[in-house]
């Protein structure tokens, strides 16, 4: 403890408004620079550690690959090839490992693992999925929304599904940023405004009907019926969401140029009709690759401050 002038990303909430503003700027700049193949290594000489307690594809190689695209390396623990999984406890392992790398990422259970972490560590610690939020992917989606229709504010989101991490972080960035979530439901899986901090509420609407949540949206967006370490209830989460797959009537409830997202890995024909992710209103893949360019700027930011 004590290493308080720190700045971690454990949460969407952990930034403000305008510090969205100057990250997605340096996205869109760190992304152009990488697509004319410019070379941009502010991070020398850093180090990050990525720590997984659950699988991954999208965020280790996002972060890899980021990482030494700026210049930096990247060391790989998860919990089978570590002592992570032999119970060394997190506050022990923050303390060493934070003795030797620059920042670290995590992707774990418990969002109060990933506080324990960061409460021991010397250097700033990046959320890359708990349980309870996911706010580097949510970051790489409003990036998204931004680079096809321009500002978000005023918007209106359509969560359809389980009220997972992503819902949670959803409704995070709806008060920040000032947008509206529409969300979708079924009973026993709802969102937790409590849980996500929540004090001005007019920021979501619940409904219990999916298409009534599509229904004006300017960007509709769904996830995994069954999160990572909730396997043991997919056979009942199949059945209780059956009315919850995104398909081209939900839509054509929404606005005419209404986009799609999916943080991914998709199951096609559960969460999501097939037509609709591989449709015309579908931006996953810019989603995926915008994870990449967010994140570099986020460590950018973490690591060096405001650039310029
Ligand atoms: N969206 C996302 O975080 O994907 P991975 O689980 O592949 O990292
Ligand atoms: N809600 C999903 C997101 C995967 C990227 C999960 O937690 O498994």
């Amino acid at each position: 403890p004590g290493h308080t002038l720190i700045k971690h990303y454990l949460q969407f909430k952990d930034l403000r408004a305008e510090e969205y503003t100057y990250l997605f700027e340096r996205a869109a700049i760190i992304k152009k620079r990488f697509k004319n193949y410019e070379k941009y290594t502010p991070l020398v000489d850093r180090t990050l550690a990525m720590i997984f307690e659950k699988a991954s594809t999208r965020t280790r190689v996002s972060f890899e690959a980021g990482m030494y695209q700026m210049g930096g390396s990247v060391v790989h623990l998860t919990t089978g090839d570590s002592q992570l999984g032999r119970a060394e406890p997190v506050e022990d392992s923050a303390r060493v490992i934070s003795r030797m790398v620059d920042i670290v990422m995590i992707r774990t259970y418990e969002q109060t693992k990933l506080e324990a972490f960061a409460a021991h560590s010397r250097v700033p610690i990046i959320n890359g999925l708990t349980n309870e939020f996911h706010p580097c992917q949510i970051l790489a989606d409003i990036f998204t929304y931004i680079e096809h229709r321009g500002s978000i504010q005023g918007k209106t989101v359509a969560w359809v599904g389980d009220g997972n991490n992503m819902a949670n972080t959803w409704l995070q960035a709806a008060e920040i940023l000032g947008f509206k979530v529409h969300v979708s439901t079924p009973t026993g899986y709802e969102v937790d405004p409590r849980l996500a901090g929540i004090r001005d509420t007019s920021c979501y609407k619940t409904f219990k009907n999916p298409m009534d949540a599509c229904q004006g949206a300017d960007l509709v967006t769904t996830d995994v019926w069954t999160s990572m370490g909730f396997e043991a209830e997919n056979e009942a989460r199949r059945r209780a969401f059956a009315d919850w797959c995104v398909d081209t009537d939900m839509m054509a409830a929404a606005k005419a140029d209404a986009l799609f997202m999916h943080c991914l890995p998709a199951h096609r024909g559960e969460e999501v009709a097939a037509d609709v992710i591989d449709g015309p209103q579908s931006v996953v893949w810019d989603e995926a690759e915008n994870r990449m360019h967010v994140q570099k700027a986020l460590m950018e930011f973490l690591l060096l401050g405001r650039i310029g």
